[in-house]
């Protein structure tokens, strides 16, 4: 199949790789001649475990390439995925769709023959049905189809998700379409992976409804958390007492600071307005977005408890910046809101995070950014592990306890137990723990 992918993002680079690697043709088009530039260069605009390799071998074996030209990169196209920003527009937290309409409209008009345009960005219930209606205004001439194909990638592991999903979801009821997406698809459902065909609107709706179940979850285990506190309970206990209920599952249910990320807080965001739109308000996911957000400045006084109630002067060093490990996304990051709290109230900070520093240094100009763990620690009366960075499971508790003015951890993801901490002296805070 020749496949043409509109947008380098995220979702547009790894899944054009992961199509090339299929033995797919990929073409990817982007805008931002400086991104394709460097992209031929081999140098890649995010940071995802094995995705410089990936696209090296696919283009080596000349199964895909970059190009600004996006009439060039149509042509001859089976299918040609649209996979641009959506971004909560300023003000009312709609999703700005005006990128996804004007890849459509550009992607008409270049067309050289029918067409199956595929959505892989996250866009609201109806999009698809806009997209056909400027595709088809357009060029009255051919026969095209817009189809729904969300995805469900998590940044830092999306190489793995996109080739070993849980399901593929389409939506489409045009059979041409139908038949071009098994063909793309071949080699995923030969392995077993569910194919499921949908309408367009249930697929689109499908994409938001797991996003803000998913957070839906991590927000009840978080303040399943706070009760655990208040109680004396332990949460970790908990979430395995539910969790290996089959009907509930394990996953996501580790307390924490919050979710943040390019998904979770714009995709609840998304799903609150389109339910208000519709008349169909879903109360559940309106508190699950309060709760977060709130959650995410009370760790930052949870910091200043731990400080004894006064951060003033005080040096604090924080572990993980980016939302989550194994990405350099700084996006909707709790570390952003916790800095805020702390430098609000008189502290002075400085951090450590193994990708996330470049993109946090503009963002949180007044911390301080370290070369290591041990650097940050030094001095320091309170130790925060924000971000669980594998490197941050291993680190030296004693050496890092010797370096500081006051051994207090906080650690927010709770990797470690009270025993160990304990051991190498230091007065622990976690989150739902009695200890
Ligand atoms: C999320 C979904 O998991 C993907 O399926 C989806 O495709 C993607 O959004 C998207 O819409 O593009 P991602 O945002 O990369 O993926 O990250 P997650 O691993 O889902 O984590 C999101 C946030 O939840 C992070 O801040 C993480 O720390 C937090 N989280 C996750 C918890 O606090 N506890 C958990 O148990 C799990």
């Amino acid at each position: 199949m020749k496949i043409t992918m509109i947008g380098t993002g995220y979702v547009g680079l790894v899944s054009g790789a992961c199509f090339a690697d299929f033995g797919h043709t990929v073409t990817c088009v982007d805008k931002d001649e400086s991104k394709i530039a460097a992209i031929r260069g081999g140098k890649m605009p995010i940071y995802e475990p094995g995705l410089d390799a990936l696209v090296a071998s696919n283009v080596a074996a000349k199964r895909l390439d970059f190009t600004t030209d996006l009439a060039e990169g149509v042509k001859g196209a089976d299918a040609i995925f649209i996979a641009v920003g959506t971004p909560s527009r300023r003000g009312d937290g709609h999703a700005d769709l005006t990128y996804v309409y004007a890849a459509a409209k550009e992607i008409a008009e270049a067309l050289d023959g029918p067409a199956v345009i595929v959505t892989k960005s996250t866009v609201p219930v109806g999009t698809g049905d806009e997209v056909e209606r400027i595709m088809r205004e357009a060029r009255p001439d051919l026969e095209v189809a817009a189809v729904s194909n969300p995805e469900f990638l998590r940044e830092g592991a999306a190489i793995g998700d996109f080739k070993r999903p849980d399901r593929i979801v389409v939506g489409t009821d045009d059979p041409r379409a139908t038949a071009v997406m098994r063909q793309i698809y071949r080699p995923l459902y030969l392995g077993e992976a569910p194919l499921i065909f949908t309408g367009r609107r249930t697929a689109e709706l499908i994409k938001y409804a797991a996003n803000a179940f998913l957070a839906t979850k991590i927000t009840f285990i978080n303040e399943i958390a706070d009760l655990c506190e208040a109680v004396g309970a332990e949460v970790k206990d908990v979430a395995r007492g539910i969790g290996l209920d089959n009907r509930i599952g394990s996953k996501f249910l580790h307390a924490g600071p919050g979710y943040g990320g390019s998904c979770f807080p714009k995709d609840t965001l998304a799903l609150i307005k389109t339910g208000q739109d519709f008349d169909s308000p879903i109360r559940i996911v309106e508190a699950v977005a309060q709760v977060n957000d709130t959650r995410k400045r009370a760790m930052g006084r949870k910091v200043i408890k731990a400080l004894g109630g006064d951060a003033r002067g005080k040096k604090v060093a924080i572990l993980g910046l980016t939302f989550k490990p194994n990405t350099d996304d700084m996006r909707d990051a709790p570390s952003l809101a916790i800095v805020q709290a702390l430098e609000d109230s008189g502290a002075d900070i400085c951090a450590y995070d193994p990708e996330g520093m470049e993109a946090a240094a503009s963002l949180m100009p007044r911390v301080k950014m370290m070369s290591d763990p041990y650097a940050a620690a030094e001095g320091a009366d309170v130790l925060v592990l924000v971000t669980e960075w594998d490197i941050f499971r291993a680190l030296d508790l004693k050496k890092i306890a010797g370096l500081m003015t006051a051994p207090v951890l906080v650690d927010l993801r709770n990797i470690y137990p009270a025993s160990e901490a304990a051991a190498a002296g230091f007065k622990l805070f976690r989150v739902g723990g009695v200890d």
